[in-house]
């Protein structure tokens, strides 16, 4: 499933694979002015060549190497003849040889997204200007290590990729740094916008910076409650319990790769930044 909303300027096309006719774990892509953010999971490669069959794409940007952002890469490469395809140095070599870290996709993930072909990528300069537009690249580690956001600080738009996702986030991936995270919030505060388009699909258009905060602020509250806690010498389960409540419907049928005990151990086992 491609499904195509234009917000001004900017198209989102929310991509999913249809299970018994129901998107499963919808992620969002973002056109504008030429610019492709991020081309989507391998399993609907079939649906991208009619989807942007009246849209031009010269440049692509990945947010970063997760199989679900870089899947249709390769379909701009070879049937679209996109050559600037462009990710932080780190994310780099991943989606050139994505052989070298699939192993570790969980059996949602491929059911899910796929395995990402490999395609040719080139390391993102500090900016990427459209004909219209010029977005600021911001390094924001912390759900992985190479991903960016992109600013467009004229029209206020900040394309956040996966970093943001929603104010109260209780489940981390077991891969995530929730102290990176925190800090690259920080990092996103310093800059005005006043939309923030997630790769998840939610869009904010308003108080987008209150909204960030909120999520600042109830980070630093539950790392709080679970550091107290912890001082308390109450397990991990215990304070997963007390904090953020029982654990995630997605627990399971992840294999353990979304769940809210991961937030916790990684708030108490993650370095500071
Ligand atoms: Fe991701």
């Amino acid at each position: 499933m491609i499904k195509k909303t234009w917000y001004g300027p900017v198209l989102q096309l929310e991509m999913a694979r249809l299970f018994e006719g129901k998107p499963v774990y919808t992620m969002a892509c973002y056109y504008v002015d030429g610019l492709l953010i991020d081309t989507g999971p391998v399993h609907v490669s079939d649906e991208i060549e009619e989807a942007f069959k009246d849209l031009p794409v010269n440049i692509i940007v990945n947010t970063h190497h997760h199989e679900d952002h870089i899947g249709n890469n390769i379909v701009f490469q070879q049937k679209r003849g996109v050559e600037k395809i462009l990710a932080h140095y780190k994310a780099v070599e991943r989606i050139q040889r994505p052989e070298t870290w699939i192993q570790r996709l969980r059996a949602y993930q491929h059911i899910a997204w796929g395995s990402p072909p490999p395609s040719k990528a080139q390391v993102i300069g500090e900016t990427v200007e459209t004909a219209n537009y010029q977005f600021k690249v911001i390094h924001t580690p912390g759900h992985s290590d190479d991903h960016i956001c992109l600013l467009e600080p004229k029209k206020g738009w900040l394309f956040s990729g996966d970093i943001f996702i929603r104010e109260e986030l209780k489940t981390l991936r077991s891969d995530e740094n929730f102290h990176e995270i925190l800090a690259s919030l920080y990092k996103l505060y310093q800059y005005e916008f006043s939309t923030i388009f997630c790769g998840s699909g939610k869009i904010i258009m308003k108080d987008a910076k209150k909204a960030l905060k909120q999520k600042i602020e109830y980070f630093e509250r539950i790392k709080e409650e679970i550091f107290a806690l912890y001082d308390k010498d109450k397990d991990i389960e215990e304070i997963t319990r007390q904090v953020l409540g029982e654990e995630s419907v997605l627990y399971g049928p992840t294999e353990g790769d979304f769940g809210k005990i991961n937030l916790v151990k990684s708030v108490l086992t993650g370095s500071e930044c």
